[in-house]
């Protein structure tokens, strides 16, 4: 049974934007030698753009359509496979329904604080289309909590969820795996 459950597993990490879930999925692929792939990183490539660029020139609905047919191809063409999602992909559509009926699929909320959030982001803001315009640390803090507060509802439908604030990745990694196997 461990083995099956060990050779199909597709685990998907789920969280808000600067939650650590590409860093963190790349080193527990590693870990696991398993695939990594980043929803992000695929999209850009697929259409030879940035998010930015994505956003702007063709708009959020665009960027989710293509974000869930991605994710489905993703899924449907790779087993043993670490998938960092984008912070809002589990938020739309059926997309968390549909991951939590999948057999094969484990979803991890990677879990953060607002303040830890807010930190993080207001550096790197700039990259990230949803929040680039906010300009202090104050409006991008308000701007999460609410974000936050909306989307904790298919969070925290995850099968797990990781405390990560205090944790280093590696510590991070090893709690996955733990709780995992
Ligand atoms: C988004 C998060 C981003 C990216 C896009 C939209 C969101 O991914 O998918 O900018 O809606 O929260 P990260 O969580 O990897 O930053």
């Amino acid at each position: 049974m461990v083995i099956a459950i060990f050779v199909t597993m597709q685990l998907v990490l789920l969280g808000y934007m600067g939650s650590g879930k590409s860093s963190i999925g790349k080193s527990l692929a590693e870990t696991l030698h398993y695939e990594f792939a980043d929803l992000d990183t695929c999209i850009e490539s697929l259409e030879e753009a940035v998010l930015t660029e994505i956003f702007k020139e063709k708009g959020e609905i665009y960027f989710r359509r293509r974000e869930a047919a991605i994710l489905n191809n993703l899924l449907s063409e790779k087993n043993k496979l670490v998938l960092a999602t984008g912070g809002g992909t589990p938020c739309y559509g059926t997309i968390m329904d549909d991951l939590l009926a999948k057999d094969d699929v484990i979803t991890i909320y990677l879990k953060n604080s607002l303040e830890t959030l807010t930190n993080r982001l207001f550096e790197e803001r700039e990259i990230r289309p949803l929040i680039a315009h906010l300009a202090t640390k104050k409006l991008l803090n308000d701007f999460i909590r609410k974000h936050l507060f909306e989307r904790s509802f298919y969070y925290n439908k995850a099968t797990l969820t990781l405390e990560c604030d205090a944790l280093s990745l590696k510590e991070i990694v090893e709690k996955i795996i733990f709780k995992l196997f």
